[in-house]
């Protein structure tokens, strides 16, 4: 007997399949298995139609027509694999080039690779030392010169003050110095931002705080950094005279610059003062040459110039900030009569003999010390 097959298998099936399933009819059970062939063949054919691209192109993805293969790139292998290579030979790869095709990583340095050995030490030195260790620097020399002021205390002036003064700075020499100071003191607080900023600002007031004020930072740091080379060279032409060292400045060395008891004479600028003119106008020649190199660094072409500009700058500055820290000390509270020379351009008789008594001598014709002639002796030129 003929029996009629359901409408869905009708039009599923081919009209051979449909002739020999309606001609003989199969034994129930095989028609539940053939009902269920069909089922899954719709099934499967619904999930193939239906489901999202992406997950059935996988093995389809193809370069985009503007690539480039390089002969000595990783092959191909399914997708999240590193195909025959590993990690360690890809990165050595993309640090030194391909040894067998010299240039065919595509790269700005002149090497000819995108990372390089230099490049990576100058990150480490930079990441692991310089930010990490001579940051700090300035911070330790507050602590010491606090410690030293309320152990020592202040120099005060042994015979107090005279009430007769002597003209010591002109006023564009003061105008100059602290030209200096202040351009000085914005770069150091912008640097010190920017080299900073992320473990002293971020952790605490965070990373948004952090970002608005490092942006700022640079700005500024931008705009006074051309200044200071002007400041620099006022500097130079109005301190440059009496700055020269001489063979009597060895006596202060020798008494530590008469930090433990013992007077030392000394002309216009004793041998700390020399010292710091010079450290001033030498090392912040450094820091403003690269400085400009940073700001303009198409100025060379050689990477590793850049590398040593930025180590130089960091390394100078926190330098010249440590030192300028005792510097203001000894100018304010550390020496009693000091910043009068700077404000006012005029200084103390009895400070001019105590602290440099062979220009006190100089410019007056007196005798510094006429009670002891040895000290005298002792501080002739
Ligand atoms: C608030 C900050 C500062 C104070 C209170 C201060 C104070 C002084 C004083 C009192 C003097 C005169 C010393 C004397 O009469 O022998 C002086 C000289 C000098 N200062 Fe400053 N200063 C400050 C910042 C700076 C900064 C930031 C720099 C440079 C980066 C600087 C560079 C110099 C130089 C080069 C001299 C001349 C020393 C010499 O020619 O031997 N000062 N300062």
């Amino acid at each position: 007997m003929r029996q009629r097959l359901p409408f869905i298998f009708s039009e599923i099936l081919p009209p051979e399949a449909r002739f020999f399933a309606e001609k003989s009819p199969p034994p129930l059970a095989g028609a539940r298995t053939a009902r269920l062939f069909a089922l899954l063949a719709l099934l499967t054919a619904l999930i193939f139609t239906l489901a999202p691209a992406p997950l059935l192109a996988q093995s389809s993805v193809r370069p985009p027509g503007n690539a480039v293969t390089f002969p000595d790139a990783p092959e191909p292998g399914p997708a999240n694999t590193l195909g025959t290579r590993s990690d360690a030979e890809i990165w050595d790869m993309i640090r030194g080039g391909s040894p067998r095709d010299p240039g065919v990583i595509f790269a700005p340095t002149p090497e000819g690779a995108l990372m390089t050995t230099t490049g990576q030490q100058w990150r480490v030195l930079r990441e692991r030392y310089i930010r990490k260790y001579a940051g700090w620097a300035p911070l330790a020399v507050i602590v010491l010169i606090a410690l030293f002021h309320l152990i020592r205390g202040p120099m005060r002036l042994k015979e107090g003050r005279s009430g007769k003064t002597l003209p010591r700075f002109t006023l564009t020499a003061r105008v100059a110095h602290w030209f200096m100071a202040v351009v000085f003191i914005l770069l150091a607080i912008s640097g010190l931002v920017i080299l900073l900023g992320r473990v002293l600002i971020a952790p605490y007031l965070g990373r948004e705080v952090n970002s608005a004020l490092t942006s700022a930072a640079m700005q500024g740091h931008n705009l006074f950094g051309p200044l200071f080379i002007l400041a620099l060279f006022w500097l130079f032409v109005k301190f440059v005279a009496g700055n020269f060292f001489h063979p009597h400045d060895l006596k202060w060395i020798f008494r530590l610059g008469g930090l433990f008891g013992h007077h030392v004479s000394s002309r216009k600028f004793n041998f700390g003062e020399k010292t710091w003119f010079w450290l001033v106008v030498l090392v912040g020649a450094v820091i403003a040459a690269s400085g400009v190199l940073m700001l303009f660094p198409w100025l060379t072409d050689d990477l590793r110039f850049l590398q040593l500009a930025t180590v130089l700058h960091v390394l100078g500055a926190v330098l010249l900030i440590s030192i300028a820290i005792g510097h203001i000390y000894v100018g304010t509270i550390g020496m009693e009569g000091s910043l009068d020379s700077m404000l006012k351009g005029e200084v103390d008789e009895s400070w001019a003999r105590e602290h440099h008594d062979i220009w006190y001598e100089q410019i007056t014709g007196k005798k510094a010390h006429p009670e002891t002639p040895k000290m005298k002796q002792e501080g002739a030129p």
